[in-house]
Parts: structure tokens; C-alpha cells; sequence
């Protein structure tokens, strides 16, 4: 593909297909179909698609005008349009040093449910309780946790990512069809139909301040927003490429996988339910919990169940690969420090980080914060605290300091700039509004003031 020796993505094709190949991940397999779930079904995918379409454009084509711009990655990117407001790259910084971890925990999950399918455990992962037995073990899933962080680390000191990009490129297409046949598949079995009404008919009455609140998080989680990975992608964008049209095309890719995922999953929660329902809201286990059920289920399932995993690891490799890259990249800036020695650190803080989180469903599973778990701490506050208030402070940089026709400028680079004046619209009063109204209607929700 697609970047030629200074490093720039040099067609359309290819940075759309990179940029989404690293977006696409277990936020859109494991996290989506989850919140979804949660969250009352077709109230938080309509919520999820309104906030893709207004803001999440115009989120996504800010960062990447600021990487193109300035050709700069990450916490240096802001600094380069305006040294004042040079801080504002901060919290953007931390956010993926964060993730990493806790992600690296769900990756050691799908390669223990790889690993149990290829070893023909797959009945006993039918089996209620399973999922939850395994996790409270404490030293297994840190096994597992230690092989999946070490792959990715291998990967990127090996400096082999552009291997891993381009099977991703022939593997992605592959989990697609893959995740159609088991919707359809899904789709057929009695009751499914129950559960497609759930996904999709919105019910009003479940909706509420922190259903905007946690679409909003999924929205940054799943775009990859306000953790530098934008700009460092739109760094590497060649300045003929349409910028408007490719950041749709990013942003469809990645939607119709998280709805995908969300089909494979919900309706087969309605298909085994037996009458009970409770597990709509099993949270971060849902996936590995309903999917085993399907795969039992169907003529050749344990082999369908095999791919799947190995397709699914892929996908959330090209993600925790370019999360480890770009905290890489950060160190390496902000401290001038070599790689070897960035990636020491971020190896040392991020094993005792994940495995906190690891041993939190575990032996440190009467630990809290702020009535968290350690694992759910870290999702919450990256996505629902840190990411809202990093766009915000995005949007301000770009509406007040920068200005809205600096992005404009650099779109126009490359191609008229269609959607311009809904952009300017949203940037300077929709997103910040938004951003404002729902994080203190939460806060106020959280501390018990607000009760809608
Ligand atoms: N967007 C990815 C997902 O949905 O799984 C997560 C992610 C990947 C975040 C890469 C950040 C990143 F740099």
C-alpha cells in the first residue's frame, strides 16, 4: 500500500483503509453490541448515530486537518498552530496510555476463546457462569492478558506492523463476511426477530442523560476521537487526497461494523434466552458469552467459532498496534526519548495497569474506585470523562483560537468542501453544547440531583 518513503499515505484507498483498519477493533465487536444492550437497544443506536453523523464528522475531519496541517503527530500538533494552547494535546496524550491496558485485558479474553475452541472446550464455553468463573480466576486470564500485550509489542519492536496491516487488509474483508454469514445465520433461529426489534425500535423510556453519555464515549472510543491517532494518521495524509469524503467513508466503515457486531449478537441473546433475558445487561462479557451459544449451535460452529476468534484477534491487533504506536510516538516527542526506551515504559506501566484491571474481575475484585471496578474506572474514565472534555476542548481550539477556516483551508487542499458550513455549524455550537449539557446532566445524575 500506501505510504511511500516520507512515510505519507499516498491514495485515497489507502489511508481509508488503514485509518479504518485501526479504528475497527473490539470497540466495535466486543464494546458496541454490549452498550447497546445495556442501554435500552434501538434508543442508544439511534442516540449512536445521530452523534456519528452530526458531530462525530466533524470531530474526525478537525483532527485529521490538524495532523495534515502540521504534519505533526500527536501532543505536538497543537503546539505547532498555536504554542499557547500547546496543552490542550495533554489529555488527548493520556487517554491511549490508558486504554491500552484495559484493551490488552479484553485482546487476552478472545485469545482464551481462541485457544478454547481450537482445544475443543467449546461446550463447556456454552455453559452459564463460564465467562464468569474464568475471569475470577485471577491467574489465568493474566496469562492470557501477558500473550496478547506481548504479541502486540512484538509486532511493533519488530517493526512488522506493515506486515500486520496488509493480512489485515485481506483478513478485514473476511471478518465482514464472516460476521454477515453468522447474522444470518442468527437471523434464521426462532426468536431472533424479538431481539432485532430490540436493536433496532428505539423505547423512549430507557433514555436518559447517561444513555447520551455513554453513545457519546463509544462514539470517541470507537473513531479512535481525541487520542491523537487522527492526527497522526491525517500527519501521514498526502495532500491530494479528499479529506471530507475519505473521513465519511472511515466513519461508514466502522458504523456498519459496530451495526454488524450488534446484529450478531443481540438478536442471539433473544434466541437463547430460555425466558430470560438478564443477559442484556451482562456488560463486558456479553460477546463471550452469547457467541459460543450461536457457534454450538450451528452445523460446523466450532470451526466457524476458530475463524472468528482468529479474525476477531487480528482485528483487535491492528488496534492495540496503532494504540501502542501512538503512545510510542508520544514519549518519543514529548520526552525525546529513543523508541526502545519508550516502549520499556509503557511495557512496565502498561503490565501493571492491565493486570490490575485483569485481577479486578478476580482477586481484587473488592477493590473499588469511586464505587468502580478497576477495570470499569478505566473505561469510564477515559470515554466518558476524558475523551467528552478533550473534544471539547477541540472544538474550542478550533472554533476560537485556530479559527474554522484554518480546517477549511486544508480540506479545500484537496477537494471542495461540501459539508463546510454544517462543519463550521457543529464545531462552534452543536458538539460543545452537547458535550456541555451531557456531562453535567451525568455528573448531576451521578451524584443523585438529577433524576430523568
Ligand atoms: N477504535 C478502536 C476500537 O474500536 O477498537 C480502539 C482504538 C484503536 C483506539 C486504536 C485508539 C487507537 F489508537
Amino acid at each position: 500500500m500506501a505510504k511511500e518513503e516520507k512515510g505519507k499515505f499516498t491514495g485515497k484507498l489507502g489511508y481509508v483503509l488503514a485509518t479504518a483498519g485501526s479504528a475497527v477493533g473490539l470497540g466495535n465487536l466486543w464494546r458496541f453490541p454490549y452498550l447497546t444492550a445495556k442501554y435500552g437497544g434501538g434508543a442508544f443506536l439511534f442516540t449512536y448515530l445521530i452523534l456519528v453523523i452530526i458531530f462525530g464528522f466533524g470531530l474526525v475531519l478537525a483532527e485529521t486537518a490538524i495532523g495534515r496541517k502540521t504534519g505533526k503527530s500527536s501532543i505536538l500538533a497543537f503546539g505547532a498552530l498555536s504554542p499557547k494552547h500547546a496543552w490542550i494535546g495533554i489529555i488527548p496524550a493520556i487517554v491511549p496510555v490508558l486504554i491500552l491496558p484495559y484493551y490488552s485485558v479484553v485482546g487476552g479474553w478472545v485469545v482464551k476463546y481462541l485457544f478454547g475452541f481450537l482445544s475443543g472446550d467449546a461446550a463447556a464455553m456454552t455453559q452459564n457462569g463460564y465467562f464468569g468463573g474464568y475471569v475470577s480466576q485471577s491467574m489465568e486470564p493474566l496469562v492470557f492478558f501477558f500473550i496478547f500485550f506481548s504479541l502486540t509489542t512484538v509486532i511493533v519492536l519488530g517493526g512488522v506492523e506493515k506486515g500486520i496491516e496488509r493480512m489485515s487488509k485481506i483478513l478485514m474483508p473476511v471478518l465482514v463476511l464472516l460476521t454477515l454469514l453468522i447474522v444470518i445465520y442468527g437471523l434464521s433461529q426462532p426468536g431472533a426477530i424479538e431481539g432485532v426489534k430490540y436493536f433496532i425500535l428505539p423505547n423512549f423510556s430507557e433514555f436518559n442523560a447517561k444513555t447520551v453519555l455513554a453513545a457519546m464515549g463509544q462514539m470517541f472510543y470507537s473513531l479512535s476521537i481525541s487520542m491523537t491517532i487522527l492526527i497522526t494518521y491525517g500527519s501521514y495524509m498526502a495532500k491530494d487526497i479528499p479529506m471530507d469524503t475519505s473521513v465519511l467513508q472511515v466513519e461508514l466503515f466502522d458504523t456498519g461494523i459496530a451495526i454488524l457486531s450488534g446484529l450478531m449478537i443481540i438478536p442471539a441473546v433473544f434466541v437463547f434466552a430460555n425466558g430470560d433475558l438478564s443477559n442484556l445487561h451482562a456488560g463486558p462479557s456479553l460477546m463471550f458469552v452469547t457467541l459460543p451459544k450461536v457457534f454450538a449451535s450451528m452445523k460446523g460452529g466450532a470451526f466457524v467459532g476458530i475463524v472468528f476468534f482468529i479474525l476477531t484477534l487480528f482485528a483487535a491487533l491492528t488496534s492495540s498496534v496503532s494504540l501502542l504506536e501512538s503512545v510510542t510516538s508520544i514519549f518519543m516527542d514529548k520526552w525525546n526519548l529513543t523508541r526502545k526506551k519508550s516502549i520499556a515504559i509503557i511495557l512496565i506501566f502498561s503490565i501493571i495497569v492491565g493486570s490490575l484491571s485483569s485481577l479486578g474481575f478476580g482477586a481484587l475484585s473488592t477493590v473499588h474506585i469511586l464505587s468502580l471496578s478497576i477495570f470499569d474506572f478505566l473505561d469510564t474514565i477515559t470515554n466518558s470523562v476524558m475523551m467528552p472534555v478533550a473534544a471539547l476542548l477541540t472544538c474550542y481550539f478550533v472554533s476560537r483560537v485556530i479559527g474554522c477556516d484554518t480546517i477549511s483551508d486544508e480540506v479545500k487542499i484537496s477537494s471542495p468542501f461540501k459539508m463546510e458550513k454544517l462543519f463550521i455549524f457543529t464545531i462552534t455550537y452543536v458538539a460543545p453544547l452537547c458535550i456541555i449539557i451531557v456531562l453535567v446532566s451525568s455528573i448531576l445524575q451521578t451524584v443523585g440531583i438529577l433524576s430523568v
